[in-house]
């Protein structure tokens, strides 16, 4: 779960600290070694296994389009959803990336699978269940796209996966609030049968710099966007559009989670499974090496000045943040300096 109580601790280290330069996102090393959000090796980490299945299978990923949806956004995500399992992109890849989610297996010694296979979509565009969404609803959303009377999704209880994704005028239970996006499994009684589910609110409009950050600024944070010569020192989209380029990193951030912990009785830390910190909560707000204390960390600049961590098909770039290695103790990415 992309929680916002986590990132606001994340930001409070860095408005805490060297103020001017804590949004700098540019390599700015004076912020190297203060405040690390686990990107340092840590002991202090508790990941536990707790007996439960990884997706260990392919997986059939089955997007759900609720609400209106510009096709500049949906082949950014499409793209990011292909470039997961594609092996022909130069390193550092989104499918390198994924490969620290395949280091985790379960009680069977299966890891986690490489292949995630796009395998449908469906287009909720009359809002089935209206534009005010709690949790529960996502599960009648699953359910409506899998029962339509056109173009259903198949309903895959065995490899599949639903990733709902909602549009920019339509408000869920928390999002904004507590959470940019959630993963959690649905239950027998209203969908029929257990499967795993993701959704991802775009927050382009209701809250980019809480969600699509660091393309956008927390104006609650009280201060102004940190300016140089005038100019915005924001880091800039890789695919132009702040709402969308933020969803990728919080898609991802589900994806190895759902992956993980599908049914919330595999890969967490704590004690408290209904708030598990899961293998992306731990590295919030991390996308390269030196983040911490509200620095992003290392990360690239294309032609035009846009900010990105990896490469996806279709010469795509994504800024994505990194996850939790099991083996090495520490978040960590394709970019990776060391
Ligand atoms: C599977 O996980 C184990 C344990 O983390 C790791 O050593 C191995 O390299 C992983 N296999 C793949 C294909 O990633
Ligand atoms: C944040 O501030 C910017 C610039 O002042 C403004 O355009 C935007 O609407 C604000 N966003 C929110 C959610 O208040």
């Amino acid at each position: 779960m992309y929680k916002l109580q986590a990132f606001y601790y994340f930001l409070l280290l860095s408005l805490s600290c060297a103020s001017s330069l804590a949004f700098s996102w540019s390599q700015n090393k004076r912020l190297f070694n203060q405040a690390k959000n686990y990107e340092g090796s840590s002991d202090l980490v508790n990941l536990e296994y707790h007996m439960g299945p990884v997706l260990a299978s392919p997986v059939n990923l089955y997007i759900i389009w609720y609400g209106r949806w510009k096709p500049t956004q949906q082949a950014i995500i499409r793209d990011f959803i292909h470039s997961i399992s594609s092996s022909s992109v130069p390193y550092p890849s989104v499918a390198d990336w994924w490969k620290t989610a395949r280091l985790y297996t379960d009680q069977t010694d299966s890891n986690i699978t490489g292949n995630i296979f796009l395998s449908g979509e469906f287009y909720d565009s009359r809002y089935s269940h209206g534009g005010y969404l709690s949790r529960l609803d996502m599960q009648k959303i699953i359910k409506n796209a899998v029962t339509s009377p056109s173009r259903a999704l198949p309903l895959n209880p065995h490899n599949g996966l639903y990733l709902i994704l909602t549009s920019y005028d339509v408000q869920v239970q928390d999002f904004c609030r507590a959470v940019c996006g959630f993963h959690y499994f649905t239950f027998p009684t209203i969908v029929g049968v257990t499967v795993p589910y993701a959704w991802v609110g775009y927050s382009g409009s209701q809250c980019p710099g809480m969600c699509a950050y660091p393309f956008a600024w927390p104006n609650y944070s009280g201060k102004p966007p940190p300016r140089t010569k005038g100019d915005s020192n924001m880091m800039h989209a890789p695919n132009g559009d702040v709402g969308a380029d933020g969803m990728i990193s919080v898609i991802a951030h589900e994806l190895a989670e759902v992956s993980s912990n599908p049914l919330v009785n595999a890969w967490y830390a704590g004690d408290d499974p209904t708030a598990p910190n899961e293998i992306a909560d731990l590295c919030l707000g991390v996308y390269g090496s030196g983040a911490g204390g509200g620095y992003v960390g290392k990360v690239y600049k294309d032609y035009w000045g846009n900010g990105f961590n990896m490469n996806g098909v279709n010469k795509r770039k994504f800024l994505v943040q990194w996850i939790w290695n099991p083996l090495k103790r520490k978040c960590y990415g394709p970019n990776a300096m060391d």
